[in-house]
């Protein structure tokens, strides 16, 4: 059966692209057979408005399960533009539906997070065989438990936690460690769970200044000589709840609350306090164990779908199984850290503070 498969990834890089794009290579030739085309469209969505692509064979898909970052590169091309026509009087979504005509593909893979997940929807929606697979260190995609590449990013995240409790341990000072994660904090909880973390501030929680320091202040007098503190990059103040991104920088005088926190605290409670922010290497490097397994199973459930030729889908994680989801009924939706989640709660059981406003 020949079918020919264009494959991009899309959005923020992660650990595991590779390792996805690799699954879903290796196992189409083995369930479709050998006379199968993919071709790579370079960068993301912007290769597929450009028509840059590359074809691709058996030896690219190999040497690549441990590689970070993606061998098609990788760019944004934010959602809210995509149907906008610019300066440039580039019609991107007509382009992209050309591009996927002129290169004759029988589908089209997306390997993405939300933003992908929605132009894979308008793709969908205009006529184009489209599967996606859930990309994220934010794992904040509807529908599926887990996306590849948020293991990996807790381990580091949780490396980056224990690291810093030598010099909060020696020093006797405040830890403030700043966790990526946007809209959702799942990156957040769970490496600051694992790394032992005593405060965590969540954009699904905001959180009360007074009660930082006052969390801060209640370790010393129990006798600890020092506190982490891990605030997500979204996170933000009650006073700062009703407000959006744009106006809370603004006000703020920084992207992210994190320095106004740092600042808080040792005002308050006059210990010595750093921050820390780990940023892009958290998305760095080599996937996990966890993560390759998980790519790998995502690339060969995709492969299935091509044969079968199931599109208008994207791969899931659920009750630990893989499965699948129509785009339509993902695409746009959140997945916010619900604040009863059995973490939360167990973070909670063992006096981590979220200082809830
Ligand atoms: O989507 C993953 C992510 O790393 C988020 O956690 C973070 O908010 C964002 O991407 C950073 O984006 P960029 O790499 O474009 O600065």
């Amino acid at each position: 059966m020949k079918k020919r498969i264009g494959i991009l990834t899309s959005g923020g890089d992660c650990p595991g692209l590779n390792a996805t794009i690799r699954g879903v290579a290796k196992a189409s030739y083995e369930l479709i057979g050998n006379d199968i085309e993919i071709y790579g469209i370079v960068g993301g969505y912007t290769g597929l408005i450009n028509g840059e692509y590359k074809e691709m064979k058996k030896p690219d898909f190999s040497g690549i399960l441990t590689q970070g970052g993606t061998i098609l590169g990788t760019s944004r091309q934010p959602f809210k533009q995509i149907q906008v026509i610019g300066d440039d009087n580039v019609d991107k979504v007509s382009n992209m539906i050309d591009n996927y005509k002129k290169m004759k593909l029988d589908c089209l893979l997306t390997l993405g997070g939300n933003g992908t997940h929605k132009t894979a929807n308008l793709l969908s929606q205009n006529g184009l065989n489209v599967i996606g697979l859930p990309k994220t260190i934010d794992n904040d995609i509807y529908g599926t438990e887990k996306t590849f590449g948020f293991h990996t990013a807790v381990d580091i995240g949780t490396e980056v936690i224990d690291r810093l409790h030598s010099t909060a341990t020696s020093h006797s000072r405040v830890m403030v460690v700043e966790i990526m994660g946007n809209k959702a904090g799942w990156l957040s909880l769970y490496s600051a769970v694992a790394g032992g973390a005593d405060v965590i501030l969540l954009p699904e929680m905001p959180f009360s200044y007074e009660k930082v320091a006052k969390a801060v202040l209640q370790r010393k007098k129990d006798g600890h000589v020092f506190s982490i503190v891990v605030v997500a990059e979204g996170a933000f103040s009650k006073d700062e709840e009703k407000m959006k991104r744009k106006e809370r920088i603004a006000k703020r005088g920084c992207t992210t609350v994190t320095p106004l926190v740092v600042k808080y605290i040792e005002e308050k409670t006059g210990i010595e306090t750093r921050s820390m922010v780990p940023g892009h290497y958290l998305r760095g490097g080599t996937p996990s164990a966890y993560d390759r397994v998980l790519a790998t199973e995502f690339g060969v459930y995709a492969a299935q779908l091509i044969k079968d030729e199931h599109y208008g889908v994207t791969v899931a994680l659920k009750n630990n199984k893989i499965t699948h989801n129509k785009l339509e009924d993902i695409a746009g939706k959140a997945k916010p850290v619900p604040k009863n989640h059995e973490l939360v709660k167990a973070a909670k059981s063992i006096g981590i503070e979220f200082c809830e406003g």
